[in-house]
């Protein structure tokens, strides 16, 4: 009995090591919640020729180089040629500790998204951020100057996995019920979708950096609206703060996010998970 458990340890341990050793760093890629498929950066690199990048990483706030793999190609790997078809509206990219970032199909498929494996001048990474966290082993950069965060382009680090969705059934309380595409309301929540929900919550879904915004009570009910304009264009005026300002955002932009905010006010989830 004892020599058995041994012997069968023992083939774990190999098994396990064997595993590892074949496959190293992976991605993994669902479509709505299905598992489709996992990509070993081997298995990456052998379809997707390396780039050698050098651009101005506003993460770093300072000239990078790395080395990384186009990300349209990557998409197109995992999820085949019609990856921005029909069915699916936004990607998630889900960080190894959970931070998502949601971005519209069309931005993904533009020049300039770059999955990088490697920082070239710091083997094992340079870290980042105010955690000085690891960035690897796959970090999703922009080389554009005008592809930022603010402006709907996810930048994770530690990136884990990649999921296609339709909007409105992975974030129903998110996504405003009863309003027409051209409402103010409803380019209130394009903005927030866009700009806010990678740190704030609605009904609990979405970030968790910030505050959630509408449970158990919509800041429009303790908040004027003057404030919550001012604050929300600079919380730097305010406070020291985690939160970005939004000095680009207009009067109007600001009142259409309000309209938005009000009207998930009466759309509040009466059960709180
Ligand atoms: C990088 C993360 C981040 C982003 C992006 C962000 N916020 Fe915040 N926000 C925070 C954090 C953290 C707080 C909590 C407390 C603080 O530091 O002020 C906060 C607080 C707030 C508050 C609460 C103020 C109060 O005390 O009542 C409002 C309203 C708000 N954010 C709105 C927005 C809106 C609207 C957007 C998008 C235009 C946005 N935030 C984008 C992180 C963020």
């Amino acid at each position: 009995m004892r020599g058995r458990s041994w012997w069968a340890l023992l083939v774990i341990l190999f098994a396990g090591a064997g595993v590892a050793a074949e496959t190293g760093p992976a991605l993994s890629f669902a479509r709505a919640g299905a598992e489709a498929r996992t990509l070993s950066l081997q298995q990456m690199k052998a379809a997707v020729p390396v780039s050698e990048l050098a651009f101005f990483d506003p993460e770093y706030g300072k000239p990078k180089r790395y080395r990384g793999l186009a990300l349209a190609r990557v998409l197109e790997l995992a999820f085949g040629p019609g990856w921005q078809g029909q069915d699916y509206t936004e990607m998630i990219f889900t960080a190894q500790d959970g931070y998502a970032s949601v971005s519209t199909l069309e931005k993904l498929g533009e020049p300039g998204g770059y999955i990088v494996f490697e920082d070239s001048e710091h083997p094992g990474w340079e870290p980042v951020g105010r955690n000085h966290a690891n960035p690897g082993p796959f970090y999703l950069v922009w080389t554009g100057s005008e592809q930022r965060t603010q402006h709907g382009y996810p930048w994770p680090w530690q990136l884990a996995k990649i999921e296609l969705v339709r909007f409105q059934d992975r974030y129903p309380e998110v996504h405003p019920k009863g309003v027409g595409a051209a409402s103010p309301a409803y380019a209130g929540f394009l903005t927030f979708k866009e700009r806010c929900m990678r740190c704030h919550a609605m009904n609990q879904q979405g970030g968790k950096v910030g505050p959630d915004l509408n449970a158990p009570q919509s800041v429009t009910e303790y908040r004027s609206p003057a404030m919550l304009k001012a604050f929300i264009r600079q919380p730097s005026q305010f406070r020291y703060t985690h939160m970005p300002d939004h000095t680009d955002l207009s009067d109007a932009d600001l009142d259409n996010l309000l309209d938005y905010l009000r009207h998930m006010a009466n759309q509040r989830r009466q059960t709180v998970r």
